[in-house]
């Protein structure tokens, strides 16, 4: 194969990111595959947020480039490649819609300018819902759901729209048991379908099963490759400022 989709599904190259005086990212460069699930992994404020903002468009990095199936991440997001899930608590609670307004945003990108939905828009966010298990609450204000429900909202909008690059920002913070199977599961049908996910997580249990690559994230890349290698007791306590005892430095 030839053209933009050639290469990998993710590119980021030598990605800086600046908050002011705070350098979030300095020269973060990861490739990910089609097909693959990358996990991410990181203390708190490693970046892992901003590089996934970076990576759907949504903030201008200071140096570096970005390639989303060979696209600018602004290109990919008009044509409805890349799907951007964000940590849970990012989200407007007073925002007046109802959980399957939410989820037909997915179909925005596919609506045309009067953004009116047709029958198998409908449908796409009917089966969204259906697969994150809240079908029942589809006429819900999304100010009136539990913060689980709420992140699998977001969840069922990114599935409607089909995305070829999914990008989740802790997609299993605040899910019960259930759920978490349920999305991890999810997840999994993906990317036997062939789509990319690139996740971040702080849960190190589920990764190794969902995700054959991870990066290891501290402001700049510490480790990148696959899951096991990547995530070991050095490396995480490199990352997290642990000694191998398990206590902060
Ligand atoms: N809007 C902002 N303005 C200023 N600084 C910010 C902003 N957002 C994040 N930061 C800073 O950038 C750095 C990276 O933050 P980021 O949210 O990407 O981390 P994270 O790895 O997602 O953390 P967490 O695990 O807590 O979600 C942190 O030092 C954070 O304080
Ligand atoms: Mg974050």
């Amino acid at each position: 194969m030839s053209g933009p989709d050639a290469g990998p599904a993710l590119e980021v190259r030598d990605l800086t990111v600046r908050y002011r005086d705070v350098v979030a990212l300095d020269g973060v460069s990861i490739s990910v595959e089609p097909g693959q699930a990358c996990g991410l992994v990181g203390m708190n404020g490693s970046g892992k947020s901003t590089l996934l903002q970076a990576c759907a468009g949504l903030l201008r990095p200071r140096r570096g480039t970005v390639r989303v199936l060979g696209r600018t991440p602004d290109e990919a997001r008009r044509d409805g490649l890349v799907g951007y899930v964000p940590q849970v608590d990012q989200v407007d609670k007073d925002f007046p819609v109802v959980v399957a307004d939410v989820v037909l945003m997915g179909r925005y990108h596919r609506m045309g300018g009067r953004r009116r939905a047709r029958p198998e828009d409908r449908a796409a966010v009917d089966a969204a819902l259906d697969r994150v298990g809240l079908a029942d609450l589809a006429g819900r204000q999304i100010g009136r759901l539990s913060g689980g429900q709420r992140q699998r909202v977001l969840l069922a909008r990114a599935l409607a729209q089909d995305a070829r690059l999914l990008l989740l920002d802790e997609p299993f913070t605040g899910l019960d048991v259930v759920s978490t199977e349920a999305v991890t599961a999810v997840l999994h049908g993906l990317v036997a379908a062939g789509a990319t996910i690139v996740v971040s997580t702080h849960d190190l249990r589920t990764l190794p099963d969902l995700c054959r690559t991870s990066v290891l994230l501290h402001r700049t890349v510490l480790a990148a490759g696959p899951t096991a290698d990547v995530v070991t007791p050095e490396n995480l306590a490199l990352a997290f400022g642990l000694d191998r005892r398990g206590s902060v430095r």
